[in-house]
C-alpha cells in the first residue's frame, strides 16, 4: 500500500510530577491519498491524543508521523483540524473565520480577489455562504461545523483531521453532516482521519475502522476494511448485510472484547 500518511511506532507517554500514564502504545499505521479512515475506541483510550500527534500539538513520545515521506512534529496547514466542539473565533464573521487561513495560507499564491472568491467557494462547499457576515453566535451549532469544515477545507489540506466533528450535533443535524462530508470526500477525494465513538457513522463514511484497544497503554486491536461502494445512501445501508457485517464487527470489538473500564 502506497503510504501517503504513515503513523510510524508511536509512543506517548504523559508524565505529572512523578507519575507517568503510557497513553499509547506502538501505533502503526499507513493511510493512503483519498482514503477516508476512521479510529474507534473507548473515551479515555487515547483517539485525541493520537489525532493531535498527527496534527502536531502534541509530540509523540517515540516514533513520529510521516506525510509524503517528511516527518511532521508541528502545526500545519497541510493537516486541517476540526475539531467537537467549535473553534470559530466569535469577534469574526463567518467569512472572516474562513478567510484567516486563506489569507495565511495562500498570501503569495492568490490575489485578494481570488482569495475572496476561494473562501465563498468553500462556504458554498458546506452550503454557508448565505450566512457569511453572521458572528458565530448567530448561527446554529450544525452550522458552526459547517463552517468549521469550510475553513480546513479552504487551506487545501493534505490531510483533513476530524476529532468527533457531529459530536455536540443532534442525531439529524448529524446525520445531515455526515451526508455532507460523505458528499465532499467523494467530490474532492480528500484524506481524511476522523474520531469518533459512534459505530453507524464510522461504518457509513469510513474505508477503514482502525479499533482501539483500552488504555493506558492502548493499541490499534484491529482494523477493518469497509468494502461498500460509494457513493452510500444511509436508508439503503441500513439494511444491507455488508453494512450490518461492519457495524456487527465493530460491536463485537467495542462491547465483547474491549468493554468500557473505567478508569480507577
Ligand atoms: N495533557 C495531558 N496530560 C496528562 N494526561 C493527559 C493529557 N491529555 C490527555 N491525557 C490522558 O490521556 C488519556 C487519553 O486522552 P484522550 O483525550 O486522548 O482520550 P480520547 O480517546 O480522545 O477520549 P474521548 O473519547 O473521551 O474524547 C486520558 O487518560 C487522559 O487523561
Ligand atoms: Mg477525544
Amino acid at each position: 500500500m502506497q503510504a501517503y500518511l504513515k503513523l510510524d511506532h508511536i509512543d506517548k507517554v504523559f508524565t505529572r510530577g512523578n507519575a507517568t500514564t503510557e497513553v499509547l502504545k506502538d501505533i502503526n499505521l499507513t493511510i493512503e491519498k483519498g482514503e477516508y479512515v476512521s479510529i474507534i475506541g473507548h473515551s479515555g483510550c487515547g483517539k485525541s491524543t493520537l489525532l493531535n500527534i498527527v496534527a502536531g500539538l502534541t509530540g509523540a513520545t517515540n516514533g513520529g508521523v510521516l506525510l509524503e515521506d517528511r516527518e511532521v512534529n508541528s502545526p500545519g496547514p497541510d493537516r486541517a483540524v476540526v475539531f467537537q466542539n467549535h473553534s470559530l473565533l466569535p469577534w469574526l464573521t463567518v467569512y472572516e473565520n474562513v478567510k484567516l487561513g486563506v489569507d495565511k495560507v495562500f498570501a503569495k499564491t492568490k490575489s485578494r480577489a481570488e482569495r475572496d472568491a476561494w473562501v465563498m467557494h468553500n462556504l458554498s462547499l458546506v452550503q454557508m455562504a448565505h450566512a457569511k457576515d453572521k458572528r458565530p453566535n448567530e448561527i446554529s451549532g450544525g452550522m458552526k461545523q459547517r463552517v468549521g469544515i469550510a475553513r480546513a477545507l479552504a487551506m487545501e489540506p493534505k490531510v483533513l483531521l476530524l476529532d468527533e466533528p457531529f459530536g455536540a450535533l443532534d442525531a439529524l443535524t448529524r446525520a445531515h453532516l455526515q451526508d455532507s462530508v460523505m458528499a465532499l470526500h467523494q467530490k474532492l477525494g480528500n484524506t481524511i482521519l476522523m474520531i469518533t465513538h459512534d459505530v453507524d457513522e464510522a461504518v457509513l463514511l469510513s474505508d477503514r475502522i482502525v479499533m482501539m484497544t483500552n488504555g493506558p497503554s492502548a493499541r490499534i486491536g484491529e482494523v477493518l476494511e469497509v468494502p461498500l461502494a460509494r457513493p452510500r445512501k444511509r436508508l439503503e445501508l441500513a439494511t444491507s448485510p455488508g453494512y450490518l457485517k461492519c457495524r456487527q464487527r465493530v460491536l463485537e470489538f467495542l462491547y465483547e472484547r474491549h468493554s468500557f473500564v473505567e478508569a480507577a
